[in-house]
């Protein structure tokens, strides 16, 4: 019997980090020929995690250009993936999560009648604008997908609720699969802060701020909370790897740089990343990604947003939506650094995005669809 032509499509930092445990493993499928193909909507930030997970994709479309737009993101993508679907026709694409990428690639797909599977498929907040543009990227794939690969069975009633009933599987998070692989005991950072930092003594703070529906008054608020809660905590160490946007790296510098007790540092690669995350006492982000990693290492987070999609560890009590508003951040930072008891009730480590079995359980369904296993996969209990 014939291989599957399974072509896996991502651009950006968190599609990679999510879809490298799921590329080894379809490469580990005798039934499967896998394929990867980047867009590199991030050339750097996207090179790091392939170095990492020695990853060698097959066709990388270089799309990226400094401060681009959603539309010229959108088009490179559409155009490169024609040339790309005429030299190799897949009998699957799968896209991850919300991004433009994602969505010009589940496009470019249905355009060549090609089936596209959605990885991370039924996170909504049911707000157009927030955030934006992931909510309608994500909406629209979930209309474009044949197969929906749900971290939770709350993504999953979400779809249902849209009227999707085929080609549903609760698989979990494949971020939990990646997670089991980086973090180490006394791990040695490349980035000297790092080592000499006082994990024990002071209170390390890992922020991260990027969205695209926070630019503007949002992330001036926010910059000017964490400036403020820096002033007025002697005893917290901010460490805040800065996103290579333009706009974020401006507004970070302008409120951020002079300050003794705060690093302004360089993205970290993904290994750096989680074992700073399992050392550190909280995480305040805007990050998607983040705010399911936290939990499975039991750090409480503040999400710097107005809403998320990501409900079950909030649900779980490991997370608060602090919002974008300075004063509700100071209060809620204050709270966690001055209150024992309201820290220790946030930090317990909770699951509810995988049990690190995810990519098994997609692969498993992509055979299960083509006919190539009599059963599907037993779904993750979220
Ligand atoms: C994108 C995704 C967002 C995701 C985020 C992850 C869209 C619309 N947004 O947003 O959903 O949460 O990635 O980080 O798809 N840049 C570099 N080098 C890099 C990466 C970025 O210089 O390696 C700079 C470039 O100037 C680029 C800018 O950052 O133009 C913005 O990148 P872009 O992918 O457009 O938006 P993000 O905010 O990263
Ligand atoms: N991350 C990283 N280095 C950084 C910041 C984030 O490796 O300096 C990782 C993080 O651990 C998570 C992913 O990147 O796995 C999240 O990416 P990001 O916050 O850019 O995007 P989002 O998840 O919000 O889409």
């Amino acid at each position: 019997m014939n291989k599957l032509k399974v072509m896996t499509i991502f651009g950006t930092r968190p599609e990679a980090i999510k879809m490298a445990p799921l590329v080894k493993e379809l490469e580990g499928r005798e039934e499967i020929e896998s394929i990867c193909c980047v867009t590199a909507q991030h050339r750097q930030m996207l090179d790091t995690v392939l170095d990492i997970f020695r990853l060698k994709p097959q066709f990388d479309l270089d799309i990226m250009e400094q401060s681009q737009t959603l539309s010229t993101i959108t088009s490179k993508c559409l155009l490169g993936l024609e040339g790309v679907f005429h030299e190799v026709r897949p009998d699957l694409v799968l896209v991850h999560g919300d991004t433009s990428t994602t969505f010009a690639g589940a496009l470019a797909a249905f355009y060549q009648q090609i089936a596209v599977g959605h990885v991370e498929a039924g996170l909504r907040t049911w707000d157009k604008y927030s955030p934006f543009p992931e909510e309608m990227n994500r909406s629209m794939v979930g209309r474009l997908a044949d197969l929906h690969f749900c971290p939770t069975k709350a993504n999953r009633r979400n779809l249902e609720a849209e009227g999707i009933s085929k080609g549903l599987f609760v698989t979990g998070n494949t971020v939990i699969d990646a997670l089991q692989t980086t973090v180490v005991k006394n791990f040695t950072f490349a980035e000297d802060v790092l080592n000499s930092l006082d994990y024990e003594g002071k209170k390390v703070i890992l922020v991260t701020c990027h969205r695209r529906e926070n630019y503007g008054q949002p992330m001036e608020d926010i910059m000017s909370a964490l400036a403020h809660i820096a002033k007025t905590h002697p005893e917290a160490e901010l460490i805040y790897p800065v996103h290579l946007s333009p706009v974020v790296r401006e507004c970070a510098q302008r409120h951020l740089d002079h300050m003794e007790n705060v690093h302004l540092i360089a993205p970290l690669d993904v290994e750096e990343m989680h074992n700073l995350m399992a050392r550190s006492y909280l995480v305040m982000t805007d990050s998607g990604g983040l705010q399911e990693e936290a939990p499975a290492l039991g750090k409480p987070v503040l999400v710097l947003r107005k809403e998320t999609e990501r409900p079950e560890a909030v649900e779980a009590g490991t997370v608060k939506l602090a919002g974008v508003d300075y004063d509700r951040i100071v209060e809620l930072a204050d709270e966690l650094l001055n209150h024992p008891a309201a820290y220790q009730e946030m930090a317990h480590a909770v699951n509810p995005y995988g049990d690190g079995k995810a990519c098994r359980r997609i692969a498993d369904g992509i055979l299960y669809h083509f006919g190539r296993k009599s059963q599907p996969p037993e779904p993750f209990r979220s």
